[in-house]
Parts: structure tokens; C-alpha cells; sequence
């Protein structure tokens, strides 16, 4: 998928790495992740929802994973467990967007590096926003890039390159913070 392949070209990731997908969804991503750069040191597949993880668990037949099912407000984690924590096309649906990032701040280890992107709702991509939030039984919270920048620095995250862009109808935001 596009959103895929834009993420995986910026991530950087090693052996020594411990890594929370924290909405993995079926786990695409991992999938990406341990073809590119092969095992990593812990690699864990988060997501509050049980179907998607079993799909995840299908597709990547890796038994070093570990799979969660938690909200991104209220990971249960130990602080400073992971090295890297990969966010992608998740954030809008999180309820409690400031406490997901004061988590994912807590979890990550000095030096480690958060992966955000996701849509980013600006110009006439707001009014499909709107289309889309009325249409859709999930709670959808998009962000403008703005919004993302102050909400990653309120948690204490200093943004190390940014990117948008968009793609057919779609706008996307990406960060990588630490
Ligand atoms: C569009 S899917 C993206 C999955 C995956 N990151 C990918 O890009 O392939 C969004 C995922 O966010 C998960 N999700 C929804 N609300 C969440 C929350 N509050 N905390 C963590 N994950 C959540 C959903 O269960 C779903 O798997």
C-alpha cells in the first residue's frame, strides 16, 4: 500500500531494535519491516482489536512477535520498553490523541524514535474529512499538520524531519520524533 511504502523508505531500524506497532492492524507493516530489514530484538503487534491481530498472527508466522490488545490510551507497558514505536494511519482514531502520545513518550527509551504519519486534514481534504466522519460509525479525529506539531511538542517530542503530501483524494502527515 502506498502509506506502506512511504514509511518504510524513512524508517531506519537494526537488530538491537525493540519495536511497538501500536496499531498494527493486520500487521502489513511488520510484514514490511522483517522483509527489509530482517529480525529485530522484540517486535510487538498492538491492536484492541482480537480479528485484525489474528490476521496479523497469520500473516507474518513469525514466532519471535508478540501480539497486545490494548488502546493507544492506555498502554500497559513499562516505561522506556521500546526503542521504536510506529504509528501509521491510526492517530485519527484514537479518542484520547494527548494521552496516546504522553504513552508513547513514556515507553520509548531515551534516543528512541517515534514514527507518526497519518491524515492530515488541510485544504479540500477537510471537507472529505467531514463526508467520511459522518459516514463512518468509528470516531474520527483528523489532525492538520499544525495540530500535530503542537500536539508532539506539548508531549515532549522534538520533530526530526516532517513530510506531507498527498495522494488521489488523500492528504498525509509524517513525523519521526524523539
Ligand atoms: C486503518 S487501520 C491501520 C492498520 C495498520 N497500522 C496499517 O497501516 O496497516 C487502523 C487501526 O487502528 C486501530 N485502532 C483504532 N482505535 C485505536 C485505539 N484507540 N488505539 C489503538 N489502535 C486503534 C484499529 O483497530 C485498526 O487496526
Amino acid at each position: 500500500m502506498h502509506t506502506h511504502e512511504k514509511l518504510l523508505d524513512k524508517l531506519e531500524i537494526n537488530p538491537d531494535d525493540e519495536i511497538l506497532d501500536v496499531s498494527a492492524g493486520t500487521g502489513l507493516m511488520a510484514e514490511a519491516i522483517l522483509k527489509k530489514f530482517g529480525n529485530v530484538r522484540k517486535l510487538v503487534l498492538n491492536d484492541p482489536s482480537a480479528k485484525m491481530l489474528e490476521e496479523a498472527r497469520y500473516r507474518l508466522r513469525y514466532e519471535e512477535a508478540e501480539y497486545t490488545s490494548h488502546f493507544a490510551e492506555e498502554l500497559p507497558f513499562d516505561d522506556s520498553s521500546f526503542s521504536q514505536i510506529i504509528c501509521l494511519n491510526a492517530f485519527h482514531y484514537y479518542t484520547e490523541q494527548q494521552k496516546a502520545l504522553g504513552h508513547f513518550r513514556r515507553l520509548l527509551k531515551p534516543g528512541g524514535t517515534l514514527w507518526l504519519q497519518d491524515w492530515n486534514r488541510s485544504g479540500w481534504f477537510v471537507i472529505l474529512n467531514q463526508f467520511i466522519s459522518q459516514l463512518t460509525p468509528e470516531h474520527i479525529n483528523t489532525r492538520s499538520e499544525d495540530e500535530f506539531k503542537k500536539m508532539l511538542a506539548d508531549a515532549g517530542f522534538s520533530i526530526r524531519e516532517s513530510d506531507r503530501w498527498s495522494y488521489k483524494w488523500w492528504k498525509f502527515f509524517y513525523a519521526r520524533c524523539e
